[in-house]
């Protein structure tokens, strides 16, 4: 950013030094605060790349001076001055070492006093700040999110072309994707009655341009979804889409493990080593109790059901699953602490009834809160189990399998944070593959497909849809990187027949299927080339490089979590008019 118009300014606020000294500049910004000491009045002057200290002189501008004393938090300005050597330097500052002593001034627009201070630790609350986006994107913490989303979709780009991707923009207004989710859905005027829905993901327009032939495609994409939000999700978020024809699902690992090293260098200066580790489901499940494991730390559930089953301790004897993690160092933790984890696996969401514990402490002695159940040598047991050191502390959780190693891993990384093994600037990129093909659904008593229907199941177990459907593999993966779920995507089916199988599974008709995606089938038919592709969350993946937990903090203007733009104050009612040109009556319950 070099050439300023000359109106307004010479320099931006962030690029005067010691080299500048002497010469004459014009800037213009707002004001960050000012001090007024008497003799001197000090402006701290801001703009998006930095901020310059402006000394206005009593001695020998008193006017100016006067005028300077009056300046509001946040009013416009320009200044024209001479930048001189500051005799009190802030090192802190890239324009820490100058000053600009100030000639002329002028206000080029008022403020009214901001609803909370502009600063790196704001006096704002969530809702304010969402309200005054505008105002906290001048904050330079939120913008410099935005900065580094803007280089993290350049390197995308650069990356993807020169892999020789094209990027091609797929519609908006389309019909229904199977993503699993909910959609949003627009009703058309034209055709009365009729709706369109605001794509989950570019999913089959991605297949369909494989069967016309681009061979590589890929779009930074916005994708919608009517879900229930949290932290990493928001109804409208954005995607890196990507496909691909004529490979295997290794040549996708390889080319998009060449985005995830391209970007980890570019962005964060990181060499990551090729060949990300690969981790099948069933495994991540059970010695991570998650599909998404953090790998930043080992401490890896054990099962211990054959050890400890059928001891005469009741509380192991009358479940399926008893599981357990050794937690380094932590053999002193005192009645409270442990107290405190049992809350924790108890709490509603984990639905665990207790937790069992043993301490191997430092002088190598044992106490746990089974002694009655369990002897010395039975206990010992345990400890070689995990490989414990004197100084662990092992904890143990049984119940019912599924939901016990999920409690697991939600202790390991309770335990992780605590124990500060959760480095935001250590990065642990895997590969979790082998996911199944379909998953049961209690409520409904049918199967769905975990990813979507068109990934592929391996070939080898393509009989097993006709004895047990739920072991199926699928050919698709997740790139996980440090316990979040950075992208998925699979190899699809692209036979016909495979395709028929796979509905039939899903309980679809063939009426449903050709009703829901005939347009795809159709285009199997005119010869659709093996291909797969990968989806990333572009919004989770930069929070991840910013070391953030909350993707609303890289998106400009994000919704809250009842899916509200508190800011513009949407969703919102639309006239009777409009609703009456769509052929539209609404039919609300009654408040109570
Ligand atoms: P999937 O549904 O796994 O796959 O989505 C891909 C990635 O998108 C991110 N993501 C989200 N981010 C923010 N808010 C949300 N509501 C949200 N939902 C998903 C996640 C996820 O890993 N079409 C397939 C991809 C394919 O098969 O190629 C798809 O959309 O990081």
């Amino acid at each position: 950013m070099k050439k300023h118009h000359k109106m307004y300014r010479t320099h931006n606020c962030g690029e005067l030094t010691m080299q500048h000294t002497g010469k004459e500049v014009m800037l213009s910004g707002w004001v960050q605060k000012s001090r007024d000491l008497g003799g001197m009045t000090f402006v701290d002057l801001r703009d998006r790349y930095g901020i310059t200290q402006l000394v206005f002189n009593m001695e020998t501008h008193a006017d100016l001076c006067n005028r300077a004393r009056k300046l509001g938090r946040e009013f416009v300005i320009r200044v024209t001055g001479r930048v001189s050597e500051r005799s009190n330097k802030n090192p802190q500052m890239p324009t820490g070492d100058i000053e600009i002593m100030a000639e002329t001034l002028e206000i080029l627009n008022q403020s009214r006093v901001p609803p909370f201070t502009i600063e790196q630790h704001t006096d704002g609350g969530e809702d304010l700040r969402m309200k005054y986006r505008y105002l906290d994107l001048r904050r330079t913490v939120v913008r410099k999110n935005l900065e580094l989303r803007h280089r993290m979709a350049l390197e995308t780009r650069k990356y993807m072309s020169g892999e020789g991707f094209i990027e091609v923009e797929t519609p908006v207004l389309i019909k229904s994707t199977p993503e699993g989710a909910r959609d949003f859905i627009v009703p058309s005027r034209m055709n009365p009655g009729e709706f369109y829905a605001l794509p989950q993901s570019p999913q089959t327009f991605k297949q369909l341009l494989m069967v016309a032939g681009l061979d590589k495609y890929f779009q930074i994409v916005k994708c919608f979804r009517d879900e229930d939000l949290r932290a990493d999700r928001q109804p409208e978020f954005t995607q890196i889409d990507c496909e691909m024809s004529f490979v295997e699902r290794d040549d996708l690992l390889d080319t998009f493990e060449g985005l995830a090293r391209h970007l980890f260098r570019t962005i964060k200066g990181i060499e990551v080593e090729k060949g990300f580790p690969r981790l099948a489901y069933s495994e991540a499940l059970e010695r991570y109790g998650t599909d998404k494991p953090d790998l930043r730390f080992e401490m890896k559930i054990s099962p211990m059901t054959g050890l400890v089953k059928g001891k005469g301790f009741q509380v192991f004897d009358s479940v399926d699953y008893i599981g357990g993690i050794c937690v380094p160092g932590c053999s002193e933790y005192s009645r409270k602490q442990l107290d405190e984890l049992t809350d924790f696996v108890r709490r509603q969401q984990i639905g665990m009834k207790g937790m069992v514990y043993l301490k191997y402490n430092t002088d190598g002695s044992l106490k746990s809160s089974v002694d009655k159940f369990f002897d010395g040598p039975g206990l010992r047991q345990w400890t070689a189990l995990f490989d414990a050191r004197p100084g662990d502390l092992i904890l143990v959780l049984a119940g019912d399998r599924e939901l016990t190693l999920k409690a697991l891993g939600e202790l390991r990384i309770e335990m992780g944070k605590r124990l500060g093994l959760r480095d935001n600037n250590v990065f642990k990129p895997l590969w979790v593959v082998d996911f199944p093909l379909l998953e049961w659904d209690e409520e409904t008593g049918r199967y769905y497909a975990m990813h979507h229907p068109f990934t592929s199941p391996y070939e080898e177990d393509i009989e097993l849809f006709r004895t047990d459907p739920g072991k199926v593999r699928a050919k698709a993966y997740d790139l996980v990187i440090n316990g979040v779920e950075i992208g998925g995507g699979s190899i699809r089916i692209h036979d016909e027949s495979l395709q028929q199988l796979m509905f039939d599974n899903l309980g679809f008709t063939e009426e449903e299927a050709r009703q829901q995606f005939g347009f795809l089938l159709n285009a199997f038919r005119y010869g659709a080339p093996p291909h797969g592709g990968i989806a990333f969350g572009f919004d989770r993946w930069v929070a991840l490089f910013a070391g953030i937990e909350s993707i609303r903090d890289v998106i400009a203007f994000p919704k809250n979590n009842a899916g509200r733009d508190v800011m513009i104050d949407t969703p919102s009612a639309v006239s009777e008019a409009q609703l009456e040109e769509l052929f539209l009556k609404l039919n609300l319950p009654s408040k109570e």
